[in-house]
């Protein structure tokens, strides 16, 4: 049988009902009062308990993280910030949780403990905030593109291209069945060509996306990528989500254009939706900035950043005008950028993009046109020949949140890219097809869902924004 949730029990107003509510206990003072969660919201309900009227042996049950169902009286509470509680007339346990050994106790854990601890932090007040965050993130995003013409296109986990050309894939193979798992010599036993020829798991859907959107129109992708790039940083994951909307005629003003309007929107959403869970989120940094020198304290609070964000302009810059900014420039008073800019074609590194959003322009910077040689294959040839339509989206705290581009659609040029960077005509022949027939101009972007949920919810750590983060020499769960 449903009953209600504790989101749905705090709004209703008491007329002392008798309700039943399940959850799990947050915490239990002075055999009495019984905080109770049920992950529906960062509030608990207060449940009040005549422990001389229940066995000993129950409310020794009764501990941080056991699982209750609570039958009693809704009734107005005359606690602080609160309206209502229950007057308990029966307890039910479900679970308990033995103090002894229960990692998750109502202290404040560490990230790094937590993180070991994957399967069970989503009971912690930070990570069931960040979690619900995320699902509301993901159903503003599904909703802004479902209602703006777009179709959700599921671009193939396994594939046999390597859309960024940086050759940082997970090979697929099979193991071999019939045989032991292992050979005498430890080797391993592949079972070769399950498909023909080798495959990966996919860094980005977007070279199929671009087939459909061919047909369709407009469509996005939305799910998970794989990435084996061997960078432990608190911005990357072997693993992540990402949201890749690709539209026919579009061009890349269009692209930028789409691009900015969808962050604010789904930014948006979350102000509107989540203000229980941003309060908790805000009130957490608050008290973690504390603690730091002030020169070093952010100056904007979560929801005010979320605010700026969803409110202003993004300042849309080249490449060669960020490199003559970067030029002229210092980070601070001593230092020097630790990789200065000497060159116009060099790679910006994360320093520089920070510098330009967080001290020189001080907003979320779009940066588009980039050096040819530094981007992908199929970003489309600008007239001067030597730059790309390509477009990355710099966020405060963050770096880059959207990498995109205006996609090549002559035939002509892309084979002459591909040729120059040694990628065979064979292996995309399909991709090519596409500019056979009935070619014409085309956009789209890559937004990294981690990123932007990291973004939103104003965690420090990529690891902390998804379940089960999946990092070098880490798959433990
Ligand atoms: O810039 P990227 O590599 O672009 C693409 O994959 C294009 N094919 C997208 C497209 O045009 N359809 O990746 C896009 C975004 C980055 O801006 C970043 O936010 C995120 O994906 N990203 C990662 N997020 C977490 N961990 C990683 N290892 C990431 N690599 C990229
Ligand atoms: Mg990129």
């Amino acid at each position: 049988m449903s009953v209600p949730s504790v989101k749905e029990l705090l709004s209703t107003n008491p007329a002392s009902q008798e309700v039943v509510i399940d959850g799990w206990v947050k915490t239990f003072r002075s055999n009495r009062f019984i905080a109770l969660n049920d992950g529906s919201t960062i509030h608990n309900i207060q449940c009040v308990v005549d422990f001389e009227n229940y066995d000993e042996q129950l409310l020794k049950k009764i501990n941080t993280g056991s699982a209750l169902k609570v039958t009693g009286a809704l009734v107005e509470s005359q606690g602080r910030g609160q309206n209502v509680e229950i007057q308990v007339s029966e307890i039910f346990v479900h679970g308990d949780a033995d103090p002894e050994v229960y990692p998750i106790q109502p202290k404040k854990h560490s990230m790094e403990f937590l993180r070991e601890q994957a399967h069970l932090r989503v009971r912690t007040n930070t990570f069931s905030a960040v979690m619900r965050v995320r699902s509301a993130l993901s159903f503003a995003i599904h909703q802004y593109f479902q209602q703006n013409g777009f179709y959700y296109f599921h671009a193939p986990i396994v594939t046999g291209s390597d859309a960024e050309g940086a050759g940082e894939m997970f090979r697929v193979t099979t193991l071999d069945a019939k045989r032991p798992p292992t050979t005498e010599d430890g080797e391993v036993n592949f079972k070769e060509d399950f498909f023909g020829k080798e495959t990966n798991l996919t860094v980005s859907g977007q070279l199929e996306a671009e087939a459909y959107a061919m047909g369709l129109g407009k469509v996005y992708t939305f799910g998970p990528t794989f990435r084996a790039e061997n960078s432990n940083t608190s911005r990357h994951l072997a693993e992540f989500w990402m949201i890749e909307p690709e539209m026919a005629f579009y061009d890349l003003d269009d692209n930028m254009d789409l691009a900015e309007d969808f962050i604010k929107s789904v930014i948006k959403y979350v102000l509107e939706n989540c203000q229980d869970d941003l309060a908790f989120l805000e009130k957490r940094l608050l008290d973690e900035e504390k603690t730091k020198p002030q020169a070093e304290r952010s100056y904007m609070a979560l929801i005010e950043k979320l605010k700026f964000v969803s409110e202003n302009t993004f300042k849309r810059v080249t490449y060669t005008e960020a490199i003559q900014i970067l030029r002229n420039s210092k980070p601070n008073k001593k230092k020097k950028f630790q990789f200065p800019i000497d060159e116009w074609g060099a790679d910006l590194q994360s320093e520089h993009e920070r510098f330009l959003v967080e001290k020189h322009f001080k907003c979320p910077v779009i940066l588009f046109d980039y050096p040819a040689k530094i981007k992908s294959f199929y970003m489309r040839l600008n007239e001067d020949g030597k730059t790309v339509g390509a477009m990355d989206i710099l966020f405060p705290g963050i770096g880059e949140i959207v990498g995109g581009s205006q996609r090549e659609e002559r035939l002509d040029v892309l084979k002459e890219k591909m040729a120059a960077l040694n990628i065979p005509e064979e292996e995309l022949w399909w991709y090519l097809d596409l500019r056979k027939f009935g070619t014409a101009i085309h956009s789209g972007f890559g937004l990294g869902f981690e990123r932007l949920v990291l973004f939103a919810t104003g965690m420090g750590n990529i690891r902390d924004v998804i379940p089960f983060p999946r990092t070098p020499q880490n798959a433990e769960f």
